[in-house]
C-alpha cells in the first residue's frame, strides 16, 4: 500500500516526503518539474536512505496517471501539485484553472475510476481573503479576492462535492498560513526560479548579496510596528501535519478541514530582526508603498488541528530563519 504524492518534488511534498520515509511509509511521487527538479528527490533519498518510487508526469495526462495508479497499489493522495503565485495568476488566469482546477478534477477522475477515495488538499490561508475576525478559525466564510485563491476555493467546493455525492470519501483541507524554513540538513527547502515574491526567499537572497535591498511593503498598517503580520509556520511542522491528517483519513470518511499555522503572527520587521540575529548578519531594507492585494494581519487559530489531530507546532521562529538560510548558503 503507498501513499502518492502529486507535486511531491516541490518544497512543501519534498519535506513531507521525508517525514513519511522516516515512518517507513511507501511512497509514489508524481511531479511534472514545472516548478521543481529532480535533485530535490535525490536529496529526499540522502536524508532518508530510502528509494523513492518518481514519475515524472502531468496530473492532467489521464492515461499516465492511471497507468500510474494501477502500476502501484495507491491507498491514499496527497494533492500537491499546483501553480502557487498570486501575481502571475492574475496575468494568465486560463494557465491557473487548468493546471489546477482542471488538473485537480483529472486526478480525482482517476482516483474514482481505481477506487482511491483518500485525499488530502494543499489549500491556503488566502481563501479566506480579508477575514472579518482574527484569529482565523475554519469556520469563518471563504472568499478569496484573487486567481490563484479562487483556484484553491473551487477545489475545495469541488471535493465537498464529490463528498456529498458519495459518502465513502474522505477528504482533508488543509489551508497552510505562511511555509517558511527548510529541512534541518540544508538538502531541501525552497529555491525559487527568478527573483522572488515572497518574503523569506526574498531576505535569503539580500543576505547572500544576490539581491541589493529588500522592499518592505508599507509600514502603515495597523499593526504595532506598521507592516504587515502573518503566521509563519516551518515546512517540516507542516510536513508532520500531513501524517497526522493521514492517520486521520485511514479509518473515517468525510470532509475534515483544519488551519495549518502557529497561532503567532510576526511582522515583517520581526522576520528581518530574527533572521539578523540568528544568523549574525545584516539585512539591508528599505520601506516602500504597500503591495496591492496584501492585507494587514493573518494568523491562523489551529486549535481544531491540535484537539482533531493532535498536532502541534514545535519549531520557533529563529529555527525557521537559522534553517532557511542554512538551505540558501548550501544550494546557491
Ligand atoms: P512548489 O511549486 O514547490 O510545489 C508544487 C509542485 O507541483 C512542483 O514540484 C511542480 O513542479 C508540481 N506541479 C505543478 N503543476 C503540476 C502538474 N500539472 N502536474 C504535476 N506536477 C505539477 O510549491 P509548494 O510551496 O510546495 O506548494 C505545494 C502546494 O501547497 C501547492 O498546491 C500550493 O498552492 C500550496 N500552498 C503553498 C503555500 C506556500 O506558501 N508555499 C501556501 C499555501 C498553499
Ligand atoms: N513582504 C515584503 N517584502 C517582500 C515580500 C513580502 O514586505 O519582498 C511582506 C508582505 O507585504 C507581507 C509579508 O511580507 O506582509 C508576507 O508576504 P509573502 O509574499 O511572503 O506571503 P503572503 O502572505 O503575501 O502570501 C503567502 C503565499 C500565498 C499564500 C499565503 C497564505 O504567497 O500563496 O501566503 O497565507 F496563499
Amino acid at each position: 500500500m503507498s501513499v502518492l504524492l502529486t507535486g511531491g518534488a516541490g518544497y512543501i511534498g519534498s519535506h513531507t516526503a521525508v517525514e513519511l520515509l522516516n515512518l517507513d511509509k511507501e511512497i509514489v511521487i508524481v511531479d511534472n518539474f514545472s516548478n521543481s527538479k529532480m535533485s530535490s528527490i535525490e536529496n529526499v533519498k540522502k536524508i532518508t536512505g530510502k528509494d523513492v518510487k518518481v514519475y515524472n508526469a502531468d496530473i492532467r495526462d489521464k492515461e499516465g496517471i492511471d497507468k500510474i495508479f494501477k502500476e502501484n497499489n495507491v491507498e491514499e493522495v496527497i494533492h500537491f501539485a499546483g501553480l502557487k503565485a498570486v501575481g502571475e495568476s492574475t496575468e494568465k488566469p486560463l494557465e491557473y484553472y487548468d493546471n489546477n482546477v482542471n488538473g485537480t478534477i483529472c486526478l480525482l477522475e482517476v482516483m474514482k475510476e481505481n477506487n482511491v477515495k483518500k485525499i488530502i488538499f494543499s489549500s491556503s490561508a488566502t481563501v479566506y481573503g480579508i477575514s472579518e475576525k482574527l484569529p482565523i478559525t475554519e469556520n469563518m466564510k471563504v472568499s478569496a479576492f484573487n486567481v490563484y485563491g479562487r483556484t484553491k476555493e473551487m477545489i475545495e467546493y469541488i471535493l465537498k462535492d464529490l463528498y456529498e455525492s458519495d459518502k465513502t470519501w474522505s477528504v482533508v483541507l488543509l489551508r497552510y498560513f505562511n511555509p517558511i524554513g527548510a529541512h534541518e540538513s540544508g538538502l531541501i527547502g525552497e529555491n525559487p526560479n527568478g527573483i522572488p515574491n515572497n518574503l523569506m526567499p526574498y531576505i535569503n537572497k539580500v543576505a547572500a548579496g544576490k539581491l541589493e535591498c529588500l522592499s518592505v511593503f508599507g509600514n502603515d498598517y495597523d499593526t504595532p510596528d506598521g507592516t504587515g503580520i502573518r503566521d509563519y509556520i516551518h515546512v517540516v511542522d507542516l510536513a508532520l501535519g500531513h501524517v497526522k491528517s493521514l492517520e486521520k483519513i485511514k479509518n473515517t470518511s468525510g470532509v475534515f478541514i483544519y488551519n495549518l499555522g502557529t497561532g503567532v503572527g510576526y511582522s515583517v520587521l520581526d522576520i528581518i530582526n530574527a533572521f539578523e540575529k540568528v544568523n549574525n548578519l545584516k539585512i539591508n531594507y528599505k520601506i516602500v508603498s504597500r503591495r496591492p492585494g496584501d492585507i494587514a494581519v493573518c494568523y491562523a487559530d489551529a486549535t481544531k488541528a491540535r484537539t482533531e489531530l493532535g498536532w502541534v507546532t514545535t519549531k520557533t521562529l529563529e529555527d525557521m530563519c537559522k534553517d532557511s538560510w542554512r538551505f540558501e548558503q548550501n544550494n546557491n
